[in-house]
C-alpha cells in the first residue's frame, strides 16, 4: 500500500517541503507520497486524531504547531524533549507517535557539510535566543561544539538557554559586537531585518576577523543582508539553505531509514530561489 506523509502549519502553501520530499520518493523509487495540511492551531487535535485515522506514516510540523502539538505524542525524543518544540512526528510500528526536532541537528549536518566537522573547538557565538536559537544551542552541545556564547536583544532570554545548557556564557548585543573578534563561527537566528524588507543587522559586523565562519538560519532569500556583509569582510558564509534540506533529510530518514541525496535537491533549491528572489 502506497505510504502518505505530510506538513501541517498555518500558513502552509508556501512550504517546499512537499516537492522536496516528493522529489527524493521519486529518486529512491519508494511508493510514498507527501503532502501540505493546512491546520489553524484551534484544529491542531483534530488534525493529529486524522492524520492517525487515516493512515499517515508521518509528519512535519511547522509554524505554529511546533509546541503545542507535545501534549497530543505519546514519547518524545531526547533532544525535542531538551528542546520543547517537535518538527517531525514517527508513527511507530506500535502505532505510537513519537516527536523528534530535527531543526538544530538540521543545521549541524549542513554547516558540516560545508565547512567540514574539525571546527568544534572553535568559538560560537550564536545571535537570537528564540525557537529556532534554543534547538541550534542543543544541537550544538549535543554534537561537541562545547565553546557556547549566546547574545539576544533581551539578554535574560540568552541566559535563560545558557542556564540550561548548563555551559557557556550570556552576552548583550553591545558586549557581543564589541567582542565579535573572539569568535570562529557566528551563527545568526534572528528575525532581524526579515519584516517589510527593511534592512537591518541584529548587531553591527564591523570587528569581524577574515575567514570567520557566518552563517544565517533565513534562506530566502538566499544571500541575507547579514550574510552579504560578512562576505565583503572575507568571511566564509554558510546558507541558511543546507539548515532546512538536512532537516527533511533527518526526519525522511527518521520514517524510512535512509539518507536521501541533499546535494542535488540543494542545488535545485538555489536555481529556485534564484529565480524566484531576483
Ligand atoms: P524563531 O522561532 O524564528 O526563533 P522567535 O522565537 O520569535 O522566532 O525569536 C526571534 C528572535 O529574533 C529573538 O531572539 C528576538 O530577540 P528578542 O528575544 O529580544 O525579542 C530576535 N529579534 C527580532 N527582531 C530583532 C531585531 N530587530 N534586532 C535584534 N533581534 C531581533
Amino acid at each position: 500500500m502506497k505510504r502518505w506523509f505530510a506538513v501541517i502549519g498555518d500558513p502552509i502553501a508556501h512550504s517546499k517541503s512537499p516537492a522536496m520530499h516528493n522529489g527524493w520518493f521519486d529518486e529512491l523509487n519508494i511508493d510514498a507520497t507527501y503532502i501540505p495540511i493546512h491546520v489553524k492551531s484551534e484544529q491542531l487535535e483534530q488534525a493529529i486524531a486524522s492524520l492517525k485515522t487515516l493512515g499517515a506514516s508521518g509528519w512535519n510540523v511547522t509554524i505554529p504547531h511546533k509546541q503545542a502539538i507535545i501534549p497530543f505524542l505519546d514519547e518524545l525524543d531526547e533532544m525535542a524533549e531538551k528542546m520543547g518544540a517537535v518538527n517531525t512526528v514517527v508513527r511507530t510500528a506500535d502505532g505510537k507517535l513519537k516527536g523528534y526536532n530535527t531543526d538544530g541537528p538540521g543545521f549541524v549536518h549542513s554547516l558540516e557539510e560545508a565547512v567540514g566537522d574539525g571546527q568544534k573547538e572553535k568559538s560560537v557565538l550564536l545571535i537570537g535566543a528564540g525557537g529556532a536559537a534554543r534547538g541550534i544551542a542543543f544541537a550544538l552541545q549535543f554534537y561537541g561544539y562545547r565553546n557556547l556564547t549566546i547574545t539576544n536583544r533581551t539578554v535574560a532570554k540568552a541566559e535563560e538557554i545558557i542556564r540550561e545548557l548548563g555551559e557557556g556564557q550570556a552576552l548583550s548585543l553591545a558586549e557581543a559586537e564589541q567582542r565579535l573578534d573572539e569568535f570562529g563561527i557566528i551563527i545568526q537566528c534572528t528575525s532581524a531585518g526579515l519584516a517589510n524588507g527593511e534592512f537591518s543587522l541584529p548587531l553591527s559586523l564591523e570587528k569581524l576577523q577574515q575567514g570567520t565562519i557566518v552563517a544565517d538560519i533565513v534562506y530566502n532569500p538566499l544571500m541575507t543582508p547579514f550574510l552579504l556583509e560578512a562576505q565583503k569582510k572575507d568571511a566564509i558564509v554558510v546558507t541558511g539553505l543546507g539548515m532546512f534540506v538536512h532537516q527533511g533529510a533527518i526526519a525522511f530518514n527518521h520514517w524510512l531509514g535512509q539518507y536521501p541525496n541533499t546535494e542535488h535537491t540543494t542545488k535545485k533549491l538555489i536555481d529556485e530561489l534564484q529565480v524566484t528572489t531576483c
